[in-house]
């Protein structure tokens, strides 16, 4: 019997895959500073990252102002921004590459200091993260403890699920092929699902089919807008990022990706709880469960799953049936042509952590390929 390969194709709605090394969502904070509109800088360090039939999800992208919660994350709410994100596609298209934008809106990981008006940030309940060094940041760079943010009314939550739907609409129109609804980390989806942040006792809290309907009423919106096949969602069950966790995730989200499975969408893409929180600092922790080992057998789409993967794990989740795509995220920064190395077995190059955020091209676009630097 045939095994797949992390270098075999495989089909994501209507796209043909010619590998499974997926370049996941990460934030890089480089949008142009005060339209938020993604510039010729970026479209550089995607094409750089795109090969033929490769999935690329771009970074999170907040929806509407109240979204945002960290400084030059590029929005997907402006003509400019759409404008700016039409280079991006193009610069990916041009390699052959399929690009997906991920949807977002931080919800309470924010401060008024990003917030329109300069008031609270918006959450389903006034419940703040607190804890353990848990600080936001300020849009001058300052880290302060987070404010208690406002719990959103029953009418404004259409109000989100509508932004959403024109994020959707937006991407379509700036090029991509599609668009992951990020339901993880956190965020304010996140903080619908978990118990812990949503105390709200309207139809989107209380029981669990309550507290995913948010989740369920924006995914159908972006169905409406793309058609399923071009719609996936990224959740991290029994995660620890940004204030959030489960106390008992197992009936939260097996409703959640049971109702989601009945969509049919692209993909349903898991952040391994192993390596949640990777982009603020290097854990690895241990003793785990594994997200796409007890989900997989509830899921009958396409699964892709992400955290601490390396070549060979990546191969060995792939042959065993686990997962069908692997995302990689920090060391697709540090090699531009990740899939060509994994698939030749070439050495890697390590990540500077001190520029994942902010800055222009160092530790962005200047990471060689391999063979570059023995050649120059
Ligand atoms: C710098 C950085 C930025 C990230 N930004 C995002 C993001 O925008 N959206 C998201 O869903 N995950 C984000 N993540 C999580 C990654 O997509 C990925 O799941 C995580 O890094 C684990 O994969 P890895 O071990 O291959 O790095 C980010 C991670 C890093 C390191």
């Amino acid at each position: 019997m045939n095994f797949p390969s992390l270098f075999s194709p495989l089909r994501v709605g209507p796209y043909r895959l010619q590998h499974r090394v997926v370049m996941a969502p990460l934030t890089r904070m480089r949008a142009e500073r005060t339209s938020f509109a993604p510039r010729a800088l970026n479209a550089e360090y995607y094409g750089q990252r795109a090969t033929p039939g490769g999935l690329i999800i771009a970074e999170a992208s907040p929806v509407m102002a109240t979204g945002r919660g960290n400084p030059a994350t590029p929005g997907i709410y402006s003509d400019a921004q759409i404008t700016g994100w039409r280079g991006v596609v193009d610069a990916v298209h041009a390699k052959g590459g399929v690009i997906f934008l991920q949807l977002w809106h931080v919800g309470r990981v924010s401060h008024s200091s990003f917030q329109p008006g300069g008031l609270l940030p918006v959450a389903p309940s006034a419940v703040p993260i607190t804890g353990n060094g848990m600080m936001a940041m300020t849009a001058d760079g300052k880290m302060v403890p987070y404010e208690t943010p406002r719990a959103l009314e029953t009418a404004d939550v259409k109000g989100i699920v509508e932004a959403f739907r024109q994020a959707a609409i937006n991407a379509m129109k700036a090029g991509f092929d599609g668009v992951e609804i990020h339901g993880a980390n956190g965020y304010l989806l996140e903080q619908f699902l978990q118990s812990h942040t949503n105390l709200r006792t309207d139809q989107y809290g209380g029981a669990i089919e309550n507290r995913a309907r948010l989740l369920l009423e924006i995914t159908k919106a972006a169905i409406e807008v793309w058609g399923a096949n071009r719609v996936g969602v990224r959740l991290l069950p029994y995660g620890v990022a940004n204030g959030s966790g489960e106390a008992d995730p197992m009936p939260l989200y097996s409703h959640a990706i049971k109702a989601l499975d009945a969509l049919g969408l692209a993909y349903l893409h898991f952040i391994e709880p192993r390596s949640s929180g990777a982009g603020r600092a290097e854990v690895n922790h241990q003793n785990v469960p594994s997200a796409m080992v007890l989900f997989r057998p509830i899921w009958r789409g396409v699964l892709i799953s992400a955290g601490g993967f390396t070549g060979e794990t990546a191969e060995a989740a792939i042959a065993e049936g686990h997962a069908d795509a692997i995302a990689f995220g920090r060391i697709f920064i540090s090699n531009p042509d990740l899939p060509r190395r994994l698939q030749h077995g070439f050495p890697l190059t390590p990540y500077n952590r001190a520029t994942f955020y902010g800055g222009e091209e160092a530790g962005y676009t200047d990471y060689p390929v391999y063979g570059e630097l023995e050649r120059a």
